[in-house]
């Protein structure tokens, strides 16, 4: 199911509760898909990073190399943030009047620990993945942090373009308030006297590249919407561990994945106790499959794979590659 999946999308978004296997199942599914010649790219969204721990070596905000057509990447929110404020303090310095950068400053030192402001910044990444990798790989694979966030994450590019919105309507409404002033009679220098500006209208120049900041953003944003709505490039897995909490819980985020536009591709329940192990397993399994017709009840037509859990952690290329052989 899978791999089936995974062969006819160029997004794929691995989301569910912490601890199932995310990283697992979604470095496994990537490496099977470079196996098989797609180019592909493994980016961690989670802020707790394991890629790094799961393939034995460092891997930073930047694509390196994890196996033949695999290239993995962590993207780091404090990092992100950091960048986000400074373009936005960027932008909003231009649209204020320079005495109250002050008030800039003290808005963006707020802003820094806001609620949301680290998944804002991850979304705002997460865009500019989607937009600038598409040339140079075929498919890309998200692993992202435990449920409740992954689906506001999803649910962001909304708000994100509703912020974006609204500063280019205020910048609309001044720019058509500064051209009547600067139309005003014969006096053509009363909109340029009370906007600082000089022959050469640094007023329009200033306006025009804050505009274009905010566009690039806002096209980004939308490109970005209409990336994660197409069920026909974009999937969304949730993996969850077949007990009673882990499937309500999913049962809710396809819910609000569905509201948000997210196409949900499959299931996938990892650690299914082993029917052959000895009776105590073997009763732990049953136990399992009474959760799980709850969940095939509520989603009866979702693709599901099952996967048995393991005697040892999955840790190492080749712990990996075993891993991956079990997928289909
Ligand atoms: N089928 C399996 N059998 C045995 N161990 C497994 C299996 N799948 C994953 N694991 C192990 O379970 C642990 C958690 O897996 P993983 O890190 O992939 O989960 P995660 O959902 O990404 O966690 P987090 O929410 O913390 O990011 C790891 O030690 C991994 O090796
Ligand atoms: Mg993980």
């Amino acid at each position: 199911m899978l791999l089936t999946l995974a062969r006819s999308k160029s997004i794929l978004f691995f989301g569910g509760k912490g601890g199932v296997g995310k990283t697992t199942v979604s470095a496994g599914t990537a490496l099977a898909m470079a196996a098989e010649g797609r180019r592909v790219l493994l980016v961690s969204t989670d802020p707790a990073h394991n890629l790094g721990h799961l393939f034995n070596r460092d891997v930073g905000p930047r694509p390196v190399r994890l196996a033949p057509n695999l290239d993995g990447m962590e993207l780091d929110p404090e990092e992100t943030v950091n960048q986000h404020l400074e373009e936005v303090s960027g932008s909003l310095r231009k649209l204020m009047a320079p005495h109250l950068a002050g008030e800039v400053d003290k808005h963006i030192e707020l802003s820094r620990d806001a609620p949301g402001m680290q998944e804002a910044a991850i979304m705002e990444k997460i865009a500019e993945v989607v937009e600038l990798a598409a040339k140079d790989y075929d498919l890309l694979v998200f692993d992202t942090a435990p449920s409740g966030h992954t689906a506001r994450l999803i649910a962001l590019p909304e708000m994100m373009s509703a912020w974006t919105d609204g500063l280019i309507t205020r910048r609309d409404k001044a720019e058509r308030f500064s051209s009547v002033l600067r139309n005003m009679g014969s006096d053509k220098s009363v909109g340029n006297k009370i906007f600082g500006g000089n022959e050469k209208d640094p007023v329009a120049d200033r306006e025009s590249s804050i505009r274009s900041l905010l566009n690039r953003r806002r096209r980004r944003f939308s490109d970005l919407r209409t990336a994660l709505s197409d069920p026909a490039r974009t999937s969304f897995v949730i993996v969850l561990a077949a007990e009673r909490l882990p499937v309500l819980e999913t049962i809710a985020l396809h819910g609000q994945l569905r509201r948000s536009g997210v196409t949900v591709g499959g299931l996938v329940v990892n650690k299914r106790s082993p029917e052959d192990k000895g009776d105590f397993l073997k009763e732990r399994r049953l136990q399992e499959e009474v959760h799980l017709a709850t969940l095939r009840e509520a989603l009866p037509d979702l693709p599901r794979q099952d996967l048995v859990l393991v005697a040892h952690d999955v840790v190492g290329l080749q712990a990996l590659q075993r891993f991956a052989e079990g997928l289909e």
